[in-house]
């Protein structure tokens, strides 16, 4: 069994949720969570973040993505930037990182990604389906 060395957690860093401008906040709400995703991954084995600014999913934000070379791509939204959401996160992609094909068994999701998938993408290249 082959395991892709690293998860990397894609975070839209200009996502605004529908009330940002009312809380006259001055970071995105992107970068907010980005920020907490940041540090809840620091010394977590596999799990790589980056920042991208818009991933195309504006009306449901905040956004990311879970990806890895060889593995199915789960796109997520609608999180609050809060440390739970971060937490959770991270967790989630540390179980990515830990399967073959990057299918979390459901009874492992935790809590806080439930509710929160867009979308499923397949490799672009051969097995694992
Ligand atoms: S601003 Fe985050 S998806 Fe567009």
């Amino acid at each position: 069994m082959t395991i892709s060395t690293s998860t990397t957690i894609t975070i839209c860093d200009t996502c605004k949720r529908p009330d940002w401008a009312d809380r006259g906040a001055q970071e995105s709400d992107g970068e907010v969570l980005a920020d907490l995703i940041e540090a809840a991954a620091k010394g977590v084995t596999g799990v790589k973040t980056r920042r991208h600014a818009c991933l195309m999913g504006c009306g449901k934000g905040c956004n990311l993505a879970i990806q890895a070379h060889g593995k199915l791509t789960y796109v997520m939204g609608g999180f609050d930037p809060a440390t739970d959401s971060a937490a959770d996160i991270v967790e989630y992609a540390r179980l990515h990182q830990q399967t073959e094909t990057g299918q979390v068994p459901f009874r492992s999701w935790p809590q806080g990604v439930k509710g929160h998938f867009v979308s499923r993408l397949p490799v672009l290249d051969g097995p694992p389906e």
